[in-house]
Order: structure tokens, then sequence, then C-alpha cells
């Protein structure tokens, strides 16, 4: 894609032509205004951060706080942004909302339940659901990939993981479609849906905390720093952000995924060979790749200026909301060679795709794993697997933090038993 000359129009933001490829407007961004005021179509008005260098000190930096709170506008306060239904004022307690010193605690508190060692030895059950979702549409020799496929997948992974019981996965299934059919919006649904999630939550915390187990609720339960547990509606705060921040980011990551590999057919005939021989460097280096190329969260997390700062040379006032381009930034020819080629086997590659500083996604070890997992067995299982609607077709999903494919039609040989 070639850098936009000089004398072009600043693109228009936010359209449907922007959602379905944001990446020229980002480098106009990125070369012309790389720390640019904008007004959102929600009306908020918000700085937008492009550069990488740029995006990776404003992700840093101890003086944009996440906490609402901090915003100028009324409006935000309001709940016009943010998490649906996030205006109950428990869930408002979240990690992505909140600043040192409480983010430390409840931080340290998760980290000693969620731990790369309980993930690693997840894999088998990840597997197995993998191949379970594949074998409710292998032998029809047509799905579409997003809801037969990435959409159940973390769902499912995050359910078992928390120590939801398996009758009670297919409401959280429900329920977590609710959440992405209206995502960003304040429609009833959601707010029933997330209602009924979190009060589900509370319940089962309260039934777990007389009976412990070796799931991840009962280990957010156990944790303890000098002394300090998590309360029940911290607990279920955790879980359901947890639940949250790792479900339509990991259904994005396998869709825009593939999307990038059925695009590419001949990085993909490569990580294809590669995982039949039952190696898992490409495979690692791929799936690193795939969230620069076109991860899942677009624009980091909501910040907001509590002493003014300068980005990139520009001041943003107290009060302003600033919104790191991940996507933009993760394009940044300053930073990555041939920014805009895909390439499975970059090494030189520090994405910030699962953020930077404090906030960098705690869930990362678990979004590896199962985007790994979900590409190598789909490649395996269906080698052959094409798109089946025309790329220029595709309809991708307008929310403003996160970007994803609303359907995946694919075909392939169908596979019989
Ligand atoms: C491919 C999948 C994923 C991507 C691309 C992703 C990306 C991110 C990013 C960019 C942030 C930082 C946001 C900011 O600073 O504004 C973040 C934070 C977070 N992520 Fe993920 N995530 C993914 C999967 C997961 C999973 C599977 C979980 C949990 C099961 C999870 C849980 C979290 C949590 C709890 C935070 C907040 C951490 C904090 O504030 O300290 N994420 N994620």
């Amino acid at each position: 894609m070639p850098e936009t000359p000089e004398s072009t129009p600043r693109p228009e933001l936010f359209t449907w032509e922007f959602a379905a490829n944001p990446y020229p407007a980002y480098a106009w961004l990125r070369e012309h205004a790389p720390v640019h005021r904008t007004t959102l179509p929600s009306g908020v008005d918000a700085w937008l951060v492009t550069r990488y260098a740029d995006a990776r000190q404003a992700l840093a930096d101890s003086r944009l706080s996440k906490n609402p709170a901090h915003h100028s506008e009324q409006a935000h306060r309001s709940g016009r942004v943010g998490i649906p239904g996030e205006r109950q004022a428990d869930l408002m307690t979240h990690l992505l909302n909140i600043d040192p010193p409480d983010h430390t605690r409840l931080r340290r508190l998760v980290s000693k339940a969620f731990t790369p060692r309980r993930v690693a030895e997840f894999e088998p059950r990840v597997q197995q659901l993998t191949d379970r979702l594949i074998d409710g549409f292998a032998e029809r020799g047509s799905a579409d990939l997003i809801h037969e496929f990435a959409f159940p997948l973390p769902i499912y992974a995050i359910c078992d993981l928390l120590g939801v019981p398996p009758e009670d996965q297919d409401d959280f299934r429900d329920w977590a479609g609710m959440m992405i059919r209206h995502h960003g919006g304040q429609r009833g649904g959601v707010g029933r849906a997330v209602k009924r999630m979190r009060a589900y939550l509370a319940e089962l915390i309260h039934r777990k905390r007389a009976d412990l187990g070796d799931d991840l609720i009962s280990g957010l339960i156990r944790a303890s720093d000098h002394g300090e547990h998590l309360t029940e509606n911290e607990a279920a705060a955790m879980a359901f952000i947890l639940l949250f921040a790792g479900f339509e980011t990991t259904v994005n990551l396998v869709g825009n995924g593939l999307f990038a590999l059925l695009q590419h057919p001949e990085q993909r005939a490569r990580l294809q060979d590669s995982v039949a021989r039952g190696e898992r460097e490409l495979l690692a280096t791929a799936v690193e790749e795939l969230l620069r190329y076109d991860g899942p969260v677009e624009l980091a997390t909501w910040r907001f200026a509590t002493s003014p700062l300068r980005i990139g040379g520009v001041e943003i006032p107290v009060g302003d909301p600033v919104l790191v381009v991940l996507a933009a930034a993760d394009r940044d020819p300053a930073r990555f060679a041939e920014e805009n080629t895909l390439d499975l086997a970059r090494k030189d590659n520090p994405h910030l795709g699962f953020g930077h500083g404090i906030h960098y996604c705690i869930g990362a070890p678990l979004a590896r794993l199962e985007g790994q997992l979900a590409l190598a067995t789909l490649l395996t299982r269906l080698p052959d697997l094409q798109l089946a609607a025309d790329p220029a077709e595709l309809r991708w999903r307008g929310g403003l933090i996160m970007r994803g494919l609303r359907e995946l039609p694919v075909a392939f040989t169908p596979q019989l038993r």
C-alpha cells in the first residue's frame, strides 16, 4: 500500500469505508497529524495518537489516567463510551478503569491466580474445544468461521478456565452474543445481558467460596497478598472483565488472522507446511505478525490527561481523552520495515497489539495459545480452506475500539468421518 501523497486531502474517519480499511487514513494521520484532535461518532472529542514512538510513550505515561472521572466532559461519565452496561457501579472498578495504587493491588492479586502455568496446563482443553467446533461443520464443506468457530471458541475456553459448569456455558454464549451484536451501544438487550452475566458470576462465586476447586474463580477467591483478598464483588468484576476483555479480542484474532492468511496464499502455504511438519516456531511468529498486521484492538482503551502533557510536541489539556491507535502505530514505517507487508516470519516485531505499560494484556498467554491452536488446527484439518466471498463484500463491525469481521464464509472439501 503506497503512502498517501501530501497533496491528498485529510481522509474521513469512522465511515463504513474507513471501517473496511482504515490503514490509508492512519498512514495519512501518522504523516500529517500524528497527534490529532477529532470528534468521535458518539460526539465526544478525543486525541488520536498514531505514531509508534508516541503510542508507546502515551501507553506508559502515568499522567494519563484510566479513570473516567478524570474526563472533562460529563458525556463520558454518563456512559456514552466504554463497556456496555458498565454504568452499574460495581463494574466500574475493573482493571481497565483504575489507576495505581488500586490497579497495582488488583493486578497483583489476579496475577497470582491467572498464571502462565495455568494457561499452559489448559492447552489440551483448548485443543479439544477447537476440534469439537471443527467437527460441527467439517462434513458440510462450508462454514461461517466467525459464528461457528471464532466466536464460540473463546467463550467456551474462558468459561472452562473460570469454572463455569458446562450446562451453563450456552447461557454465556447467548449473553456474549447480545453484547457483541450491539457493541458500544446502550440498547436494552446489552444492559440486560451484562446484568444477567454479572448476577450469575456473583452467585457462582458465592457457591465456589463454599467449595473451592482448581478453577480460576477459586484461584481468584484464594489469592491473597499481604493478607489482602479480593472481595466477592471484586472477584465478580474481575471474572467479568476477564471474560469481556478476552472474548471479542480473541474472536477477532482468529477472524482477522484467517482473513489475512486466506488473502496471502504464499504465506499461508508456508505456515501450513511448517505446521504439518509439527513445528511451532513459524506458528508463533505468525500469530505475532497477524496481531501487528491487522490486530483485534484497533484503539487502546480510554485515557484522560490528569495534568498538562505533551505527546509528539502537541499539548494535551487536562481532562482531554487520549486514544492510542494501536493499528496505526503497528504499521509505522519508522519502526517496522515493509510495514504494510504480511511477513509471518518477522523477527523484529515489538507490536503493541497487547498494549504496553502497566495495563499490558494480562490474557496474552491465553490469547496466543488460542490463536496458535485455532489457526494450526484449521489449516491442518481443512487444508484447502478458501474464502467463499468477495473480500471487498465482507462486512466489518463498526465499533470504535475493536476491529473485526461480522462474518467469514469459507468453503473446503468436506471431511467425511
Ligand atoms: C488476541 C486477543 C487479545 C488482544 C489483542 C488483547 C489486547 C489487549 C490490549 C491492547 C490491552 C491493553 C488496553 C489498554 O491499555 O488500553 C489489554 C488489556 C487486558 N486484557 Fe487483553 N487482549 C486479548 C485477549 C485477552 C484475554 C484472552 C484476556 C483474559 C482472559 C484478556 C484480558 C485483559 C485484561 C484483564 C486487560 C486489562 C489489564 C490491565 O488493565 O491491567 N485479554 N488486552
